[in-house]
């Protein structure tokens, strides 16, 4: 533990996509000082961490990107970076600079057409990111794709898998989408039992496809309650922009999370504090999580949709108020 360093680089971005669930572009803008990252990644060496992921808002547009990359990548540890490819013709040439400890990148992906693609996502990123695999084609930059499930690609699941396929991308991830009030209001968020269809549609093309490997992000249906994800298991930290240890990736920065400081789910400062005392801090956190979700298990107080955990989680840290989940 924690198998997984995940930094949250930056709140900028250079889209603005309608399902995103993270506070973006909102003052003050702000990247991760670099000198913090690598003091982290210092003390972090006794956990023998195997992965720095880094993402954001956009990673690449982070002030410093190349001084980053530069950074993490002298640490003796892999990285990976998930990006929307918008500025890959900068970006690449970093990672091809740092290609030794890179373990792919993730683009991202909402359709298999520029038209689904771009409703979301806006003009002109599908030509570009499908630009940023022909350059990872080019530099032997191994890349996967991720899409976030909506009612907007739903019935594009196989042809996705099919162009990620095409296009060699060594995997496809498809992850349920988390509500935001926005995604809710242009309509793509999937009820509950077109969200478990998806996990079944998922598991189909898991079997019948067999050049690329085909995957789902943990947050959709399980039936057990104390199903534990990765942040729940320690395995996967995450550090954000302001240099706050959070909970988990999946609720920090939380777009519509409907508390003026949205920093219920943060676990230490660790511009002030060691990761030592921040790691410790996350555990006593995980521990009364585990004891107050076995209670209303117990109590039979689990709505529905509990059961995909990542609504649970949402929920426990009040960033769902504001949506009628
Ligand atoms: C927050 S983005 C940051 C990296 C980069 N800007 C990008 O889009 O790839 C990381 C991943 O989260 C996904 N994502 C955004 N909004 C989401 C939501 N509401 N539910 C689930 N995943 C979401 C994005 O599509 C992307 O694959
Ligand atoms: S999903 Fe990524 S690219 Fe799209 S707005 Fe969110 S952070 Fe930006």
């Amino acid at each position: 533990m924690p198998e997984i360093i995940c930094f949250e680089v930056t709140n900028r971005c250079n889209l603005d996509c309608l399902h995103c669930n993270k506070v973006i572009n909102t003052q003050p803008v702000r990247d991760i000082p670099v000198q913090l990252v690598d003091r982290i990644l210092e003390e972090s060496k006794p956990f023998n961490p195997r992965v720095v992921a880094l993402t954001g808002g956009e990673p690449t547009v982070h002030k410093e990107f190349a001084r980053l990359v530069a950074t993490v990548a002298q640490h003796d540890i892999d990285y990976t970076l998930t990006t929307n490819g918008q500025n890959f013709r900068e970006t690449h040439k970093v990672l091809v600079r740092h290609a030794e400890r890179l373990k792919g990148i993730t683009l991202s992906l909402e359709g298999a057409t520029p038209w689904s693609n771009d409703k979301v996502r806006g003009s002109g990123s599908f030509e570009r990111v499908l630009d940023a695999m022909e350059l990872c084609r080019r530099h032997g930059i191994q890349f996967g794709l991720q899409t976030v499930v909506s009612t907007a690609n739903i019935d594009e699941l196989g042809a996705i898998t099919a162009l990620a396929a095409a296009q060699g991308a060594d995997q496809l991830n498809f992850i349920l989408m988390r509500p935001s009030p926005r995604n809710i209001q242009e309509g793509l968020l999937l009820d509950r039992e077109a969200a478990e269809a998806v996990e079944q549609r998922v598991a189909d093309l898991k079997q019948s496809i067999t050049n690329i490997k085909v995957d789902m992000t943990l947050g959709y249906y399980s039936p057990w309650p104390l199903f534990a994800c990765r942040p729940l298991g320690l395995a996967l930290i995450h550090v954000d922009y302001k240099g706050y240890l959070r909970f988990c990736p999946d609720v920090a920065n939380y777009r519509g999370a409907g508390v003026t400081e949205d920093d219920n789910d943060v676990v230490a400062d660790l511009n002030e504090q060691s990761l030592q005392r921040g790691l410790k801090a996350l555990a006593q956190r995980v521990a009364v999580f585990w004891q107050n979700k076995i209670d209303h298990t117990a109590m039979n107080d689990l709505a529905p949709t509990d059961y995909f955990p990542c609504y649970y989680c949402l929920r426990y840290f009040n960033k769902a108020d504001c949506m009628d989940l």
